[in-house]
């Protein structure tokens, strides 16, 4: 086996299906794009699926990339040997194009060619679907494993739970597949030892699915148009494996994240199994919170939906961070380190890189200031626990009032001999949560009130006043949100602290220039990738080849939009800010009105 790393196992992937003639394309947000489904990208797949159902992608039916992905199911086992919350996997797809043959013979290349992987092909072994009610056995495929020279012994047939692939197991393109796993020295645990048992003798390293279906809502398998080839090679994983490390922190991904935890905490990894599971969590879980806030659809810690997913993340962090005795500050100097290992993959990580800082720092001092008086209030309660169980009542008192997402209470549970009467809890949390999301709602219902001829002039106005905050505060500033309605507008963007009187004056000053301009209104449609060539401001990142409108007021401000506009700058009036607040951490409001 050659001397891999993670950026040479990457480029390899890309490289090798490149060759077989694929066009290769940059990652998406791990932010889904109109999908209510789910809160994360959770595989490579996902932001293929308008493609995989049919509608023709601009770069062709052949198609790669490396995609950021985050799950955050098994959040509770991050600590582990193996487990992540964040990854990047590796794909290659067929969009109607190529079947099983191809997808079969490229992957037995890819893998045992000395050209590329060079692995051992006594080493490998293969899986296919048993068959079912919904799909027949797949004979195919193990015929085509055994053409290429894979022994029949070495070719399982799994059921459904093993060898089907849909995203989330929802609805959506499924179909059978076929796995590709790396013959470990552990031994095998018995004689009907198979890659279907986690004994460690088997460990899967790439994923073939054949999505040949659509499951609608009630359950049922429609055939797809065409079928489609979608697959996926979890680089740490598959990076772990090849380079026969016990574990996916040992692996290059992680080595100078681990090296700054230790000079931080003065703690050694593999010291203990105590130290080297914190070590681990605060490694995954500052990994996950960079990529989540440094994305170009960056979110910010929150209450509900994505920003509580990052919340919970980065104070479970935290705990594990401080019980390491690492400084205050802490969660931006390892920011800095896997900002710095991942730039030149993901540059959008260096551009964000002051407000993934900002944002941790924020988040971490607000945790920092309940967490002590949260951890007495725990000692105080885990003493009167019944039958070694934690009330409900409780386990939401220390989140309502501390702060304490569910996972560190359990956590602190469990170092007590306790469990969490988790119903109990969730019943709080959920009656909370309906009463939080009612909120958000209320305060932004998104976007344009109406589309009146005030309400297009009020957002015109706000891309005059985005272009004039990046001008006096900073090029990074981007919006976070806005509200318009025909009386006033309402506009968010990413900014850590108040703004001083001169900066609103300027502000103000600047809108009102660019108005007096009388300039007139363009509006152009064009690629995402001219947008970007222009210099335009929006979110670029997953809408590779998407056809979007760039609206350009004079040389003032180049912008990607949908909405209402006037059709000259001079029809604005007097802009007028008349507050400047915070909106949420890091993040601030300015309510402006034209006279
Ligand atoms: N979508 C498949 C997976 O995630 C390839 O395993």
């Amino acid at each position: 086996m050659k001397d891999i790393t993670s950026a040479s196992l990457r480029a390899l992937y890309l490289e090798f299906f490149k060759q077989k003639g694929h066009a290769v394309i940059p990652s998406a947000s791990v932010i889904p794009e109109n999908d209510p489904t789910v809160l994360f990208t959770t595989a490579g797949m996902h932001p293929l699926v308008p493609y995989l159902l049919g509608n023709p992608h601009p770069a062709g039916t052949r198609l790669t990339d490396v995609q950021k992905c985050v799950r955050t199911s098994d959040i509770d086992d991050v600590g582990d040997f193996s487990h992540l919350t964040f990854f990047e996997m590796m794909g290659n797809w067929s969009l109607g194009d190529y079947f099983k043959k191809e997808a079969i013979e490229w992957s037995w290349e890819f893998l045992t060619s000395p050209e590329w992987l060079g692995l051992d092909p006594e080493r490998l072994a293969f899986s296919v679907f048993a068959g079912d009610e919904n799909a027949p056995r797949d004979e195919v495929s193990a015929d085509l494993w055994h053409s290429v020279g894979v022994p029949r012994e070495r070719i399982f047939y799994l059921p459904k739970e093993n060898n089907w692939w849909g995203p989330n197991g929802q609805t959506g393109p499924c179909g059978p597949d076929s796995e590709m796993f790396m013959i470990t020295d552990t031994p095998a645990c018995g004689s009907d030892c198979s890659p279907a048992c986690s004994c460690g003798h088997y460990l899967e390293i790439w994923n073939d699915v054949f999505m040949q279906y659509n499951k609608i809502a009630d359950g049922t398998f429609v055939p797809l148009p065409k079928p489609n080839v979608d697959t996926g090679m979890g680089l740490e994983r598959t990076l772990c494996v090849l380079t026969g490390k016990k574990s996916v922190y040992e692996t290059d991904l992680f080595a100078e994240i681990i090296a700054k935890i230790e000079e931080l905490t003065g703690e050694k990894y593999g010291e203990s199994t105590e130290i080297t599971r914190a070590i681990r969590i605060v490694s995954d879980h500052m990994r996950t919170s960079v990529f989540m806030i440094g994305d170009e659809k960056g979110i910010t810690p929150g209450k509900v939906d994505q920003g509580y997913v990052l919340r919970r993340i980065i104070r479970r962090a935290v705990r594990h961070g401080k019980k390491l005795g690492a400084p205050n500050g802490f969660t931006a100097q390892v920011a800095q380190v896997i900002i710095d290992k991942y730039k030149d993959v993901y540059p959008e990580l260096e551009r964000n890189a002051s407000f993934i800082k900002e944002q941790l720092v924020l988040e971490e001092e607000q945790f920092e200031r309940t967490l002590h008086n949260g951890s007495r209030e725990f000692e105080k309660a885990a003493a009167r626990a019944k039958d070694g169980v934690l009330d409900g009542l409780t386990a939401f008192h220390l989140y309502d009032t501390y702060g304490f997402p569910i996972e560190i209470t359990r956590e602190l549970a469990a170092e007590h001999g306790l469990t969490v009467d988790e119903a109990a809890y969730a019943e709080h949390f959920e009656a909370h949560q309906a009463l939080s999301r009612a909120g958000a709602e209320q305060r932004f219902k998104g976007g344009l009130a109406d589309h009146s001829d005030d309400t297009a002039k009020l957002h015109t106005a706000t891309h005059l006043l985005n272009a004039a905050l990046r001008k006096v505060l900073s090029p990074d500033v981007n919006q976070k949100g806005s509200n318009i309605t025909a009386e006033r507008l309402r506009f968010d963007f990413n900014f850590a602290r108040k703004m001083t009187k001169e900066e609103l004056v300027e502000v103000e000053r600047l809108v009102n220039e660019a108005i007096a301009a009388d300039a007139v209104i363009d509006c152009r449609e064009m690629t995402v990738e001219e947008a970007r060539e222009e210099g335009a401001v929006g979110v670029f990142e997953g809408r590779y080849g998407e056809r979007v409108k760039v609206y350009a007021m004079g040389g003032f401000s180049k912008e990607i939009c949908g909405g209402p506009h006037a059709s000259r700058t001079g029809e604005l009036g007097h802009f007028k800010i008349q507050k400047e607040e915070s909106s949420s951490a890091g993040v601030r409001r300015i309510k402006a009105v034209l006279e």
